[in-house]
């Protein structure tokens, strides 16, 4: 696999960040993922602009132009032949070739690093046909999670505390409310409405929420944004994640409830139909 770091396209093998990289010392970065369906890019625009705004919050220098990151993401795709996939990117601060908690000097350099990941099938995964089965676990993440930093660890961990318990995914809980799952947003539908969150600092602004939220009104489906309790979501019709690298997943237990028949519920599976065909 060629890799970018830096200015460079290098052998995944040859690629190399210092070890007093704040990315590596403090999770001091940000990251992006974007998906990629017949070699193509899914949404570029929203995720650069998503890039400059967690940027900003953290008074981390744009490390390229917008321009410059789509070729990079372009050229990256051509070199790997990547039809279904996805790209990694990650912007850390850098460093001055020390650890120090206060941050390095304006002249500090952030490095740039993006990759590849060659996923074919993803469109038509199984996964999605049979539907995830989810658990809920504390919310304990710190309270900016509308950045989309690299400090993954509790997510990863709850990830594992769902497969331990022969599920797939966990949504998290906060104040007696859903705030999202570990890497996706959460949906819930009943009577032919969908409830979602509203955006907040509470959960991170997904890229593929927005297409899909569009593409529901577009689609005359009704949409209440507002603050649900897993409660509601276990006496859901139906439910489903949205996230670049699932696009709409639908969900079919909760905390060992079963939703509707305990397959993916129309409104999932309609969604997910015309997300795909709108990104082809
Ligand atoms: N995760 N919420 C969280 C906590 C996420 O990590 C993600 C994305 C989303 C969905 O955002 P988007 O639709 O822009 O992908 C929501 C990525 C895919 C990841 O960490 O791999």
């Amino acid at each position: 696999r060629t890799v970018y770091v830096n200015g460079e396209y290098l052998p995944e093998t040859e690629a190399k960040v210092s070890i007093f990289d704040r990315g590596f010392l403090f999770a001091d970065a940000v990251y992006e993922v974007t998906s990629v369906l017949d070699g193509k890019l899914i949404d570029f625009e929203g995720h650069a602009v998503r890039l400059e705004r967690s940027l900003n919050e953290l008074e981390m220098k744009s490390p390229c132009t917008k321009d410059e990151l789509l070729e990079i993401h372009r050229k990256l795709v051509e070199l790997n032949g990547i039809e279904e996939g996805l790209v990694y990117l990650q912007v850390s601060r850098g460093s001055d070739g020390d650890r120090d908690f206060v941050f390095p000097g304006e002249d500090t350099e952030p490095s740039l690093v993006l990759f590849t990941q060659n996923k074919p099938g993803l469109a038509n995964s199984p996964a999605a046909q049979k539907g995830a089965k989810v658990i809920s676990i504390e919310d304990i993440r710190w309270g900016r999670r509308d950045i989309k930093t690299v400090q993954l660890l509790y997510p990863s961990m709850g990830k594992m505390m769902a497969k331990k318990a022969g599920c797939d995914d966990a949504w998290m809980i906060q104040d007696g409310y859903v705030t999202e799952g570990t890497s996706n947003n959460a949906y819930y539908v009943k009577d032919g409405k969908i409830i979602t969150r509203p955006l907040s600092n509470d959960i991170l602004h997904g890229i593929t929420r927005k297409a899909v939220l569009r593409l529901a009104e577009e689609a005359q489906m009704q949409i209440e944004e507002r603050l649900f309790t897993i409660d509601e979501a276990k006496e859901a019709d139906e439910a489903f994640t949205t996230s670049a690298s699932a696009f709409v997943m639908p969900v079919v237990e909760i905390d060992g409830a079963t939703l509707g028949d305990g397959t993916p519920g129309p409104i999932a599976k309609r969604l997910r139909e015309i997300y795909l065909e709108e990104s082809r």
